[in-house]
């Protein structure tokens, strides 16, 4: 309906409806007070102005009165409350089978890599009616993943990763902003989130792609040395990764965690901060030797071996990212294939 208003961003994703709803709740509620007090205060002006001959009389307080106007706002606050919270954790919570997607930002662009291999640069290519999962680090200072015809915006830190997931509902192609100042050239950090039917989809991502993420994470591996410690078999220096990701890990001070995204890349780039119990500290800090790409490609292949080989009796299906790879489709469009009709919103 509010298609062709200007002021309000196309709706393209599930959650676009919801945040546009709780919105124009708060707008239409605000908008009644505001106009409500509006009215009164005219209204007491008129009524109550200085007549000659007519003294004013001082009203002492009234319970009923305060009771009500304090009740009616507390319990439209708590409706907004409510209703916000509901909606913030729709979005804080991305689906656990969701595709996920790296996004590694700096000053001025975006780099995403696919599962699958494809790499691209202030464009992301995602299928319609898919979830999709962006797990994103900056490589400098702190950005924002922002687009507004999805309703979904997430800061992108330096140091660690933060996620932001969505189900685009209509091909086309959609404005991605940083929302975050980070320099001179922080209006020009932009870009297009390219949504595709999911054939066109199938045909790009499998288009001149350099082989999976976690194939390039393996490799990774190897060159880095990190095989000879990690041994599969449990008997090397270091934890044996396998079936480790999304698995709660002992550690030597007597706390644990769990092995996240965020905890695999902690142990890359600062292994002694949460070593693994029964294990020495002997393991080198790879930050600065690893690009954040690599060290996507690394959590990539660490997962890929947790989900292909899960361990004794391991439950979780937290990822299956890397061999989530969709079956070859007969695509006729060529790579980079434009979706129908597209356009910039
Ligand atoms: Cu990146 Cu603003």
């Amino acid at each position: 309906m509010l298609n062709n208003f200007p002021l309000w961003p196309q709706q393209a994703s599930t959650l676009a409806r919801h945040v546009d709803a709780l919105y124009i709740f708060l707008l239409v509620v605000t908008g009644m007070m505001a106009l409500l007090i509006c009215a009164f205060v005219i209204f007491f002006a008129a009524r109550f102005r200085h007549r000659p001959g007519v003294r004013a009389e001082q009203i002492e307080g009234s319970t009923a009165l305060e009771i009500t106007w304090s009740a009616i706002p507390f319990l439209i606050f708590m409706v907004i409350f409510v209703w916000g919270a509901l909606v913030y954790f729709k979005e804080r919570t991305p689906p656990a089978d969701a595709t996920e997607v790296y996004v590694v930002a700096k000053q001025w662009m975006w780099k995403i890599e696919h599962a699958e291999g494809q790499r691209e640069i202030n464009q992301l290519h995602v299928p319609v009616g898919r979830d999709v999962k962006l797990i994103m680090t900056s490589q400098d200072v702190i950005h924002s993943f922002y687009i507004p015809a999805f309703r979904v915006k997430q800061d992108v830190l330096p140091g660690r990763y933060t996620v932001e997931w969505f189900r685009a509902t209509k091909p086309g192609v959609y404005h991605l902003f940083c929302a975050e100042y980070c320099g001179t050239q922080h209006s020009g950090m932009v870009g297009d989130i390219v949504v595709q039917e999911p054939a066109q989809y199938e045909a790009w991502i499998n288009g001149g792609s350099t082989g999976p993420l976690s194939a390039t994470g393996e490799k990774v591996f190897a060159e880095l040395g990190c095989a000879p410690c990690h041994r599969a078999d449990a008997q090397g220096r270091g934890p044996s990764l396998q079936g480790v990701f999304g698995k709660t890990v002992q550690l030597q001070d007597g706390r644990s965690v769990t092995a996240d995204e965020n905890y695999l890349r902690e142990c890359i780039l600062d292994p002694g901060a949460k070593r693994v119990k029964g294990f020495q500290p002997i393991m080198p800090t790879f930050q600065g030797l690893v690009t954040e790409e690599q060290v996507n490609a690394l959590v990539a292949y660490i997962k890929g071996i947790s989900a292909a080989k899960p361990a004794d009796g391991a439950k979780t299906s937290a990822s299956k990212a890397a061999t989530d790879v969709p079956a070859q489709s007969n695509g006729a469009q060529p790579n980079g294939a434009q979706p129908n009709g597209s356009q910039v919103q």
